[in-house]
């Protein structure tokens, strides 16, 4: 962690709340994960999506441009990192980070950190390697190297927080938070740079590598070629963006 640096959400986090709000499918199964935990901590808690409006949250977020799009009512928060989290052992029944495991510099202290803080913890994280198969690394390879490079693996999610309870978040046809592969199977959204700057993987690569691919994608969805080779994702409801809800307790 580099407490000195500006956050990274400082830069790329100016218009999240426009296209990133909570999936209302995503969120019954987060809520539910977190059982009957009366007192929760959110670390990365960002604008405040997927927090659970009726119970006793703390809210942990470093970057003051997420922290001021939070809408009033919110649940307090303080300016701090996941590995370093600023309250006492034992403090919450749950602690929950959404989305913000692959940003944490060291991710073992943070998970470390999760479990001294609460009894019970709720990650959603993302499978890489399965997330690297999304037909949009197909056209910009380098959103799998980079994913590859910042995110946790399964082994050392389940391994740090001593669970083997792993599910799979399947992206619905009509995601309403626009993670990376919330466009699925609406590929002309990537041709717009307000949704690709709502992606991590996206906002934070060299963006002539990222005009580059948008091109191509252009050109194949003109002429046919996406449809040849992506048409039959048409068929499907749900598709496997590589999102996993980790749920672990601590005895
Ligand atoms: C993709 S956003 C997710 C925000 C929110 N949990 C959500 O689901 O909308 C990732 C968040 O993690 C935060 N973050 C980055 N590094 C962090 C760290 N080391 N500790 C805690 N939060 C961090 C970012 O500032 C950002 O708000």
């Amino acid at each position: 962690m580099d407490s000195s640096a500006a956050p990274v959400y400082d830069r790329i986090g100016a218009t999240y709340t426009a296209r990133r709000t909570a999936d209302p499918r995503w969120e019954r199964e987060i809520h539910s994960a977190l059982g009957a935990a009366q007192t929760v901590i959110n670390v990365g808690a960002g604008t405040g999506s997927y927090e659970p409006r009726d119970r006793n949250v703390l809210a942990v977020e470093p970057s003051g441009t997420m922290i001021g799009q939070r809408p009033p009512g919110s649940a307090p928060v303080v300016r701090a990192y996941a590995e370093d989290l600023p309250v006492g052992d034992d403090e919450f029944d749950a602690a929950l980070a959404v989305l913000t495991v692959h940003h944490w510099s060291d991710h073992v202290r943070g998970l470390e950190e999760l479990r001294r803080v609460s009894r019970r913890q709720v990650v959603l994280a993302f499978d890489a390697e399965v997330a690297a198969s999304f037909w949009l690394c197909d056209y910009i390879p380098e959103i799998g190297a980079f994913d590859l490079g910042r995110a946790p693996s399964m082994h050392l999610l389940s391994h740090v927080l001593h669970t083997d309870d792993v599910r799979p978040l399947l992206v619905p046809s009509d995601m309403r938070d626009g993670v990376l592969a919330a466009n699925w199977q609406r590929p002309h959204a990537y041709l717009d740079p307000a949704v690709r700057a709502c992606a991590s993987g996206l906002a934070q690569l060299d963006q002539s590598i990222v005009d580059t691919g948008i091109e191509r994608l252009r050109r194949d969805l003109a002429d046919g070629t996406w449809g040849r080779r992506y048409g039959h994702l048409r068929n499907l409801t749900t598709f496997d963006g590589g999102y996993r809800l980790v749920v672990a307790h601590r005895v």
